[in-house]
C-alpha cells in the first residue's frame, strides 16, 4: 500500500470570512466540532496516511497548541509554521514530511465535508499517473467580463465551458514531484499546487469529485456548509467504511 503524508494549510487571515465573523475559519466550529478537525479525522484514520500535518500562522501558534492540545494528540498531528502565502505554508510542511512518505496529498484546512470515497479516487489517481487533484465541471455558463465604474461588469463574451473545471482539493502528488515543482518555483504565486506542476511540466490528472466538497471562503459558505452536514450526518460519520464507494460520481454533480 503507497504511504500517504497529508498537509493542511490552515495558516490564512480568513479575511473574506471575517468581514462577517471576526473568527478565523478553521478554528470555528461547525455543528459544535472544529472545522480543521473534522477535515483532519478524515485523513487521520487512514491505514494509508502515515502523517498528518498542519500549517499555522505564528500569530495562532500558542493559541491554537492550547486549545486544541487533545485532538492534536489524539490524531496524531504535527504542526508547523505556515507562512505569508499558501504556498510558502505548505512548502514549511513539506520539509517536515517523513522520508517514509511516498505521496504528499495537500487539503485545504477549510474543506471540511471531505469524504472517505473522494479522497479514495484522487490518492488512486495520483498512484497510478503521479500527480492528481479533485475537481468538477463547470455546470454553469461563464462569461468573461470588464469591471466598469459601477458594481455591474459588463460582458465581452462567452467562454465555453465543456473543458473548464473548478480545482479542489486534495490536491495529491508523488513526494519528489511536488519537491520539483517547489524547486522550479520562482517567483510564482500560485494559488493551488497543481498550478506550481503545470508550472514545472508536471502532468496532472483532475477527478471527478463532488460539489459537495466546498471550501469555506465567505460566511455564506459556512452556512451552507452546516445545512450540507445536517443532510448527511450518517454518511459523514460512517465515512471509515467509504459509504459512496459504489456510488457513480455523476450523481454528485
Ligand atoms: N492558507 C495558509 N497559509 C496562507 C494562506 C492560506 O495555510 N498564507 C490556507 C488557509 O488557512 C485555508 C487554505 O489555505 O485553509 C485555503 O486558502 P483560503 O481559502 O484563501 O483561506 P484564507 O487565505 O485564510 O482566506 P482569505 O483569502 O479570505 O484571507
Ligand atoms: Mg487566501
Amino acid at each position: 500500500m503507497a504511504k500517504f503524508a497529508v498537509i493542511l494549510p490552515a495558516a490564512g487571515k480568513s479575511e473574506r470570512f471575517k468581514t462577517h465573523q471576526q473568527k478565523k475559519k478553521p478554528f470555528i466550529e461547525l455543528k459544535g466540532r472544529p472545522v480543521w478537525v473534522r477535515t483532519a479525522e478524515q485523513f487521520c484514520n487512514r491505514a494509508d496516511v502515515i502523517q498528518t500535518i498542519i500549517a499555522v500562522s505564528p500569530e495562532d501558534m500558542e493559541f491554537f497548541k492550547e486549545k486544541f492540545r487533545p485532538n492534536l494528540a489524539f490524531m496524531n498531528v504535527d504542526i508547523v509554521e505556515g507562512g505569508a502565502s499558501r504556498a510558502d505554508s505548505v512548502f514549511n510542511a513539506l520539509k517536515a514530511v517523513r522520508d517514509d512518505a511516498e505521496y504528499v496529498a495537500v487539503h485545504d484546512a477549510a474543506r471540511p465535508l471531505i469524504v472517505g470515497a473522494w479522497i479514495d479516487r484522487v490518492f488512486s489517481e495520483a498512484v497510478g499517473h503521479g500527480a492528481a487533484i479533485l475537481g468538477t465541471p463547470i455546470t454553469s455558463t461563464v462569461k468573461l467580463a470588464r469591471a466598469n465604474s459601477k458594481a455591474a461588469a459588463v460582458i465581452d463574451k462567452t467562454i465555453p465551458r465543456e473543458s473548464l473545471w473548478q480545482a479542489q482539493t486534495p490536491q495529491v502528488f508523488r513526494k519528489d514531484l511536488l519537491m520539483k515543482a517547489y524547486a522550479m518555483r520562482g517567483t510564482l504565486e500560485p494559488t493551488d499546487e497543481a498550478q506550481l506542476a503545470e508550472n514545472a511540466g508536471i502532468p496532472v490528472s483532475i477527478v471527478e469529485g463532488s460539489p459537495l466538497n466546498l471550501k469555506i471562503t465567505t460566511f455564506d459558505d459556512f452556512k451552507m456548509a452546516e445545512a450540507l452536514l445536517a443532510i448527511l450526518p450518517a454518511e459523514k460519520k460512517l465515512n471509515a467504511l467509504h459509504p459512496f464507494a459504489d456510488e457513480d460520481p455523476k450523481m454528485w454533480r
